[in-house]
């Protein structure tokens, strides 16, 4: 027997070497491969932003045309999908059918699931960068009930997701350029967060060699939680909850109460100790779609209202809890016409980035060991067996 350090929920204990995203928790800053993320949004796009974590570096003009076509031609999936999809309950959640659905795909692309073959390991990458909207999308419209709607390529990545998100048969459907990009923003400010529960899943399972879409698979079902992706549903639960400005002493009082398990929900950070800054351009994001689309913004007005209350309390000063991403996603993507269910499929959508970044990096390192941890055992010690007969 060894002796092994307690450390539960991984809060003091680095699982991996990595080059591709820093969080400062303490100053509020995130870098992907160096480069601040509020500068990634600024500027990119999404495409751009998972070639910089698949790549080291920003690609030049040429690399992201050709990176950008890669993944495009990879847009479609298998046609027997549709039958996959059509064996669950409409009424099942799109996080369930994408566990699903995302799991299977290792049974319909053999050719790409050797993990030793680092050729094989970016086509399966750029299979899932590209199928991703597609199979969001087709968990969407399954729920509704409406007809699947094909990738058109000539489309940006965004655009493309939301025409199979929102586009109906022999309607004229426009995406709105200026919702394309909030939501190419959203998806880079969501992109990667170093080891994140859902990451260290994905390094887990594929610390065996699991293959990729069984990997990416596991990070979705462990993104579900309401801890981690789940909390801007909860998120925007809560804001509904609170209703209007008057109740939020009410809701700030409960937060703060010891005897009540009740949480400001897209609050608190294991790592941002500070200001996340992701919550402040999704702030920035959140009043852009409103303006775009007239939704009446009532509940945007109680986030801005409880953020500024709980920035001047005691409570949530002295823990250092600030509003992190989900804070205001939730209401962003509302207003660009998601249910509650699809938040965490568009979470999804744009992590996989983070997480194939991740599963790359470290079957690239040679020094990678299947993930085993440790525990310290307090349970019976050695009794002997009584038969049923004899027991009670
Ligand atoms: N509201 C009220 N009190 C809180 C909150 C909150 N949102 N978050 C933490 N606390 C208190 C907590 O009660 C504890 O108090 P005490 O020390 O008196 O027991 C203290 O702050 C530390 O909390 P913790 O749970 O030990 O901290 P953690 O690092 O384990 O948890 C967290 C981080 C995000 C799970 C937590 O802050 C939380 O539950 N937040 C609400 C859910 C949420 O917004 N999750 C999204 C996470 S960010 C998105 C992502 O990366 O996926």
């Amino acid at each position: 027997a060894g002796v092994f350090t307690y450390d539960p929920g991984f809060s003091s204990t680095a699982s991996c070497e990595s080059k591709i995203t820093y969080v400062d928790g303490d100053a509020g800053a995130l870098l992907y491969r160096g480069y601040a993320v509020e500068d990634l949004v600024a500027r990119g796009d999404f495409l751009e932003t998972c070639y910089l974590l698949f790549y080291g570096d920003l690609p030049t003009a040429a690399q992201k045309r050709d990176f950008d076509y890669r993944v495009t031609r990879h847009t479609m999936v298998h046609e027997q999908m549709v039958r996959l999809y059509q064996g669950f309950r409409r009424d099942a959640h799109p996080m369930a059918v994408m566990v699903g659905s995302v799991g299977a795909l290792s049974a319909f692309y053999h050719d790409s699931i050797d993990v030793e073959d680092p050729h094989q390991r970016m086509v399966s990458s750029i299979r899932l960068i590209a199928k991703m909207p597609t199979m969001a999308a087709m968990a969407y419209k399954y729920t509704t009930g409406q007809t699947f709607v094909y990738p058109k390529n000539d489309l940006g990545y965004a655009a493309n997701f939301l025409r199979m998100c929102f586009a109906v048969p022999f309607e004229e459907y426009q995406v709105n350029p200026a919702l394309a990009r909030a939501l190419e923003k959203i998806l880079i400010l969501h992109a990667d967060n170093e080891q994140g529960a859902s990451s260290s899943t994905v390094r887990l399972a594929g610390s065996s060699g699991a293959n990729p879409f069984a990997c990416i698979a596991a990070g979705i079902a462990c993104l579900w939680g309401p801890a981690h992706g789940g909390a801007n549903e909860a998120a925007l639960r809560m804001l509904a909850d609170i209703g209007r400005p008057e109740r939020i002493p009410e809701f700030i009082a409960r937060a703060k109460d010891p005897e009540d398990p009740f949480r400001l929900m897209g609050f608190g950070h294991r790592v941002y100790k500070s200001y996340d800054p992701r919550a402040r351009v999704m702030r920035e994001i959140c009043r852009e779609v409103l303006a775009q689309t007239g939704v009446e913004d009532t509940l945007f007005q109680v986030a801005l209202e409880l953020e500024r209350a709980a920035g001047s309390d005691e409570y949530f000063i002295e823990k250092k809890l600030f509003p992190n991403l989900d804070f205001y996603s939730g209401l962003t993507l509302q207003a660009m016409g998601f249910p509650t269910a699809m938040f965490t499929a568009v979470f999804a959508m744009a992590r996989t980035a983070g997480w194939i970044a991740q599963w790359m990096e470290m079957l690239a390192d040679p020094g990678q060991k299947i993930g085993r941890p440790r525990q310290l055992y307090t349970g019976s010690p050695r009794r002997d067996y009584v038969p049923v007969t004899k027991r009670g």
